[in-house]
């Protein structure tokens, strides 16, 4: 058994699937209750969990060779939540925890990286055999644009036009977190998962119109106003002032290393998305 957390986010949906995949027996983590048809479809068994919950981790990783962890999105409770469902995995006996995390997390300017890189630490002193994924932006960010973009021809950048991203498509990262979890051999390892190509949003917009049949020109769109103060504006608004003046670029290699074959490019990525009428 594979426990997966926030499996009802993109990120844990696409794991399981991957998982589901390669015929392996799946307990999804959601927070809220109600049905979850995609889930229980992919033939997960579907649990209600809070991450920040001691009492229920016995319950949860009974009979489980390994946990997949991934944190909510901008959530503020993540280096602390971690670090306590870290001693409570241990007290259970879980026998390998792989750890969602992001490239950079060093990159404190960012407090979704700073809590990644505290919950990292965390990780190597909890006394758990580990192994830590760390993803780039994934290309499937840009998905939920597309619609505008084919309606518009202009693809919106609040990371400026110059700087550029290594995008990762989620079913690279979903497979290669599918290698941490089942392979032996990697323990104590920490694994980029990077996209083949470092990509300015010009040249994204130029691969968006190739795919879509028109012409697509990349916006710069500018922040404006002070930084939020709440947790999530923060984390969004740091993000982004930190892609425009850095980028956010990596290398492919590892990830080429834990695959087996080179990742999937942004045009590919594009090619795999359903059409109009074919639903997800
Ligand atoms: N997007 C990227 O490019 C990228 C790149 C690198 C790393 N990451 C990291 O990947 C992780 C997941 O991101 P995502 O975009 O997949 O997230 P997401 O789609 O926003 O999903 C998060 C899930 O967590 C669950 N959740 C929310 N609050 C919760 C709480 N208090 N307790 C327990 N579960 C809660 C949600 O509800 P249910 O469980 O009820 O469905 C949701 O399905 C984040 O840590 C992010 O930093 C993302």
């Amino acid at each position: 058994m594979i426990v997966v957390t926030a499996a009802g986010g993109s990120t844990g949906t696409a794991v399981v699937r991957e998982l589901r995949s390669r015929g392996l027996p799946v307990r999804a983590v959601v927070a809220g209750r109600g049905p979850r048809p995609e889930l229980t479809a992919l033939g997960a068994e579907v649990v209600t969990a809070e991450l920040t919950s001691p009492m229920q981790w016995p319950d949860v990783l009974a009979g489980a060779r390994a946990m997949y962890l991934i944190w909510p999105n901008f959530d503020p409770d993540e280096a602390d939540g971690a670090r306590a469902l870290f001693a409570e995995a241990r007290r259970a006996g879980l026998p390998r925890l792989v750890y969602h995390s992001v490239l950079r997390p060093q990159a404190r300017a960012m407090p979704h990286h700073a809590a990644k890189d505290r919950a990292e630490q965390a990780l190597d002193a909890s006394g758990l055999a580990w192994r830590v994924l760390q993803p780039c932006a994934y290309a499937d960010n840009l998905d939920a644009q597309l619609a505008d973009v084919a309606r518009t021809g202009v693809l919106r950048s609040p990371w400026g036009l110059t700087r550029a991203q290594s995008l990762v498509d989620l079913r690279d990262v979903a497979a290669a977190a599918a290698v941490l979890l089942t392979e032996d051999g990697l323990d104590g390892g920490t694994f980029e998962a990077v996209g083949p190509q470092p990509l300015t949003a010009p040249r994204l917009a130029e691969l968006i119109g190739d795919h879509l049949g028109r012409e697509v020109t990349a916006q710069d769109v500018v922040p404006s106003g002070a930084v939020p103060t709440s947790y999530a504006g923060r984390c969004r608004r740091t993000m982004f002032d930190w892609y425009r003046a850095h980028g956010f670029t990596g290398s492919p290699r590892v990830l080429t290393a834990l695959l087996g074959r080179r990742p999937l490019s942004f045009a590919e990525h594009l090619a795999g998305l359903p059409g109009p009428g074919e639903g997800a």
